[in-house]
């Protein structure tokens, strides 16, 4: 008998499907220290994971640059080049270091628009072992509200698996 829609499961399957990527990540990534290869896996996996997801992709903070950010390995049309902090969802991540989910990229001040097609977007701050900002994880999607909480954990954590390490 067919299964009945519920949040709920689709709630959990989302999550597991989140817990599963990492574990395909982490295998990926054995022994490679890259960090603009494990990048660029990770847009690649993301982006393949979840057919919604429609630019997948990093933008590094700039060393030579005074706050700012450079774009990284990505997945997605073409992407702007260079966010200031503070500008757009991503520099306002990388400014305030906090995940941030829009639902509806119109309404918020200051979206910068790289594909009309984009309609809501989730943004994760990147951290190094020690802490420190080195990029922001960027994932836009072509449906309203695409992103929550089980999202934001899930990338969380293969964030952190990948990076912080
Ligand atoms: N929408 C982002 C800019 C990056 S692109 O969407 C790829 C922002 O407002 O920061």
């Amino acid at each position: 008998m067919a299964e009945s829609f519920s949040p709920e499961r689709l709630c959990a399957d989302k999550a597991a499907r989140y817990a599963e990527l990492a574990l395909e990540i982490a295998s990926v990534l054995d022994g490679e220290p890259d960090r603009t290869a494990r990048m660029a896996t990770v847009s690649s996996m993301l982006r393949q994971a979840f057919e919604h997801f429609f630019w997948v992709g990093f933008y590094v903070v700039d060393p030579t640059r005074e706050r700012e950010l450079v774009v990284g390995p990505y997945q997605g049309t073409l992407g702007c080049l260079r966010i200031a902090y503070g500008r757009g969802v991503c520099g306002t991540a990388a400014a305030e270091m906090r995940c941030l989910i829009v639902e509806d990229v119109e309404a918020f001040p200051g979206h910068i628009a790289c594909d009309s097609r984009s309609q809501s977007e989730i943004v994760l701050p990147v951290r190094d072992g020690a802490g420190q900002l080195i990029a922001v994880l960027d994932v836009d999607a072509v449906t309203p509200a695409a992103f929550d909480q089980v999202d934001a954990a899930g990338l969380a954590h293969i964030l952190s698996q990948t990076f912080e390490v």
